[in-house]
């Protein structure tokens, strides 16, 4: 089976590569065996521009359970924050290691990475896209409620690698997008236009949750637009998860975030810590999705 070399975006996946890794998730979930290491002896890279819960701990941890081991490195410590061109850095840090995971604010650092390293390179999260997350949440969604393809999901908020991520997954798994965001924040527009009518914009959060199979959402402020959170208030202020807007969807509906939340802001606790969310569910599995990501892009024939 041909497999892709890396995995920068959800579009590196055919739709049945995507539903075949989410299904090995589970599987790996729910029948861990200590002495399965199909990575042993390999050495994951892991340059984080940007902090991180989750994916560090996911990506090091699930290195660990396979045999493998994984290696933290932030531009602070490495010759990366001094200037050593991408180019040479890829082609160094590649030399020595089995993959690399990059999270950084520039997309272009991981294509260009990818374009000069050895071995696999797995984006961890850019400015414009965050794939990992939507393995893991679609691996929860799965889960719960079996195949995404037809539902509908509701995206509330920012236009941001989140949104973006969304939008690639709904065209790959097939499945139809509402997006509520505030003029000035919209999706990537070639993105958009590239979902075709996978997806659809509203006005009102509870316009664009309703009949919705999920709701999704994310914070205001994105990392490195801290300094925007005042003006990024007032400008998402109408759009709040909150309990009128999980009303208006199916009564099943589940609610994602891929956490760090602010509640009070996007999302009120009472939904976030309500029966409908699963962002707990949706965090482990950050382990469990990526292991199999690691599995199939890792491991040798
Ligand atoms: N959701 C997510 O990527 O979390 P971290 O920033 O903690 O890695
Ligand atoms: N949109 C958020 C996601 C954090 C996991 C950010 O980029 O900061």
């Amino acid at each position: 089976m041909m497999k892709p070399k890396h995995f920068i975006s959800l579009l590196d996946l055919t739709s049945d590569e995507f539903r075949s890794l989410i299904s090995r998730a589970t599987d790996l979930k729910n029948n861990r065996d200590p002495n399965f290491q199909p990575l042993k002896g390999q050495v994951l890279a892991m340059i984080f521009e940007k902090s991180s819960t989750r994916t560090r701990i996911s990506f090091e941890t699930g290195m660990t359970h396979f045999g493998g081991s994984a290696i933290f490195l932030s531009p602070r410590d490495t010759q990366l924050g001094r200037g050593e061109p991408l180019q040479d850095s890829a082609k160094v840090i590649s030399s020595m290691v089995d993959g690399i995971m990059l999270r950084t604010f520039s997309h272009e650092t991981v294509t260009t990475f990818a374009k000069h390293s050895s071995v696999p390179v797995i984006n961890g999260l850019t400015g414009l896209l965050h794939p990992c997350q939507l393995l893991a949440d679609m691996q929860t969604y799965f889960e719960h409620r079996g195949d995404i393809a037809g539902k509908t999901v509701t995206w509330v908020g920012d236009g941001n690698n989140m949104c973006h991520s969304y939008i690639n997954a709904a065209r790959v798994l097939d499945f139809k997008l509402n997006i509520a965001c505030p003029e000035g924040y919209k999706p990537n527009q070639a993105i958009v236009d590239a979902a075709g009518n996978h997806v659809a914009f509203f006005n009102s959060t509870e316009q664009a949750t309703k009949n919705s199979d999920l709701v999704v959402t994310d914070v205001w402020a994105s990392m490195g637009q801290e300094e925007e959170q005042k003006k990024r208030e007032l400008a998402f202020k109408d759009l709040q998860v909150n309990a009128p807007a999980m009303n208006a969807a199916n009564h099943d509906a589940l609610f994602m975030h891929c956490l760090p939340a602010h509640r009070g802001e996007e999302v009120t606790s009472e939904v976030i810590d309500g029966p409908q969310s699963v962002v707990f569910d949706a965090a482990e599995n950050r382990l469990h999705a990526q292991k199999a990501l690691l599995e199939l892009l890792l491991t040798k024939e």
